[in-house]
């Protein structure tokens, strides 16, 4: 028994689990308080007890649990600054703002955002083609941001606007930084972040204005703003979900694209494979919205998702008691899920800690055990896009060379606010002629 850690009684506190290493390796920490003491347990995250939720099984019961007893827990700064976003509603207003923004995140809206996003990728594969990029994960975040900014602001990366939203965005962000509670209004990035959300609501408004006249479905902006039209006002306003959406989907997809190209890089002979799937897609692009078509990029994504879930931990809090494992959780508890701590388990995945696309192509693993994306009330309503995004990146770098990793794959890595390399990764492309 390490250090506080005590056996489960049945309907008592969950087990303690020290969190020795947590910093330096949070899923293997993770995984072995799994293992060790089954999907639920207790630890210390951030230096607050915490009762960490995992496992297929665990997972399951927390989401059928989740309403009326759960709600996302943000800090009194994620309520001030994203307003009434849709991570902060709760109830039947957040019900009826998922209803609402769905309309242009599913998977039917996509085919309209294909080309726009290929315009955004392509220039960016051609220029890592000639000059390899210095820093993978930094530029993958600006084209991150500069395909989000595409598809849910309508603002192509050569207008004026681009730059404009990219570097309030940035403001916006730093924002997110600043101490969660009080404290927060002494730091001047806090007052920066505020008028820099000014600054975009207003660019989203006169964005949404432009979208209407000219009815173009090559964005999601038109489409939100006759979503949100006649919207309660428990459903929020459009501008506090459009910077919700735009903050969620940058790391998270920077993340996911990165790893795949990593992957990639690692494994010649599967790149040359997805670079026939891509060269297909050259020829007709629809293929990446098409089900079940490119089937080799989708082992690679799925295969990413699992080893490399871009979240480390989604926060709740307990409203009134429940019981989960067995054990009764009272009110006002800090409940944590981890996406991918169902991701190792062997026995689904043989090999867990291999990347290893080819278990989804061959059928023994399957994508519906994942959870990247969460699950329950607030399962991410990105997802379609995500993948899209991810997909459209892939292709488009495959088609100028096959990945590499001059200095070799990443040896430091931190796990928030997404995964990502901490050290520079330089990236090139191998140009072998077409077989
Ligand atoms: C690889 C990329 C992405 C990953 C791994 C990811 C993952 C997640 C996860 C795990 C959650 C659940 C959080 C929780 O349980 O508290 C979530 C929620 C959410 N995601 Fe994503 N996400 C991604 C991309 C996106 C994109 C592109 C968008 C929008 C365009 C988006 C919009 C959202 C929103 C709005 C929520 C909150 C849903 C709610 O509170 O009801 N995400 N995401």
């Amino acid at each position: 028994m390490s250090d506080r850690t005590v056996t489960s009684t049945a309907g008592g506190l969950p087990p303690w689990h020290a969190a020795h290493g947590f910093d330096a390796d949070p899923l293997g920490v993770l995984d072995e308080g799994h293992h060790r003491h089954g999907p639920v347990f207790r630890m210390p995250v951030d230096g607050v007890e915490t009762v960490l939720v995992g496992t297929w099984e665990g997972l399951g019961e927390l989401f059928a649990a989740e309403r009326g007893h759960l709600e996302v827990l943000n800090t009194p700064l994620v309520h001030d600054l994203f307003g009434h976003a849709l991570f902060n509603l709760t109830g039947d207003g957040h019900g009826e703002a998922r209803r609402r923004l769905r309309t242009t995140l599913s998977g039917r809206a996509l085919p309209g955002y294909v080309s726009a996003l290929l315009e955004v990728t392509a220039p960016v594969a051609a220029w890592w083609a000639q000059h390899g990029a210095r820093d993978l994960h930094r530029e993958m975040r600006e084209l991150t941001g500069a395909m989000s900014a595409r598809v849910l602001l309508g603002v192509a990366p050569e207008e004026a606007d681009a730059a404009v939203f990219a570097s309030d965005f940035e403001r916006f962000v730093g924002a997110t930084g600043a101490p969660p509670g009080p404290a927060r209004f002494a730091t001047a990035r806090y007052w920066a972040g505020r008028a820099a959300r000014r600054r975009l609501h207003d660019l989203f408004a006169r964005r949404a204005a432009e979208a209407i006249r000219v009815a173009s479905a090559d964005s999601a902006l038109a489409g939100l703003v006759a979503a949100f039209d006649d919207a309660p006002a428990a459903a929020g306003p459009l501008a506090d979900h459009l910077l919700a959406l735009l903050i969620a989907a940058r790391e998270t997809t920077a993340s996911l694209a990165t790893w795949c190209l990593v992957g990639l890089a690692g494994y010649r002979e599967l790149a040359r494979l997805a670079a026939a799937e891509a060269r297909a897609v050259s020829a007709e692009p629809e293929l990446l919205v098409r089900r079940g078509a490119l089937p080799v990029l989708k082992s690679v994504l799925a295969e990413t998702q699992r080893l490399h879930s871009p979240n480390l931990l989604s926060m709740r809090e307990t409203v009134c008691p429940v019981t989960l494992g067995g054990h009764r959780i009272e009110a006002g508890t800090r409940v944590a899920y981890s996406p991918s701590a169902g991701h190792f388990d062997p026995k689904v995945f043989p090999q867990p800690h291999a990347f290893r696309p080819g278990r989804f192509l061959a059928g023994q693993a399957h994508r519906s055990r994942l959870w990247a994306f969460g699950g329950g009330a607030h399962a991410c309503l990105g997802r379609p896009l995500a993948e899209l995004m991810a997909l459209t990146v892939m292709t488009s770098v495959l088609n100028r060379g096959l990945p590499q990793l001059p200095d070799g794959p990443p040896t430091r890595i931190r796990h928030r606010p997404a995964k990502a390399p901490i050290d520079p990764l330089s990236f090139a492309l191998d140009q072998e002629p077409a077989s």
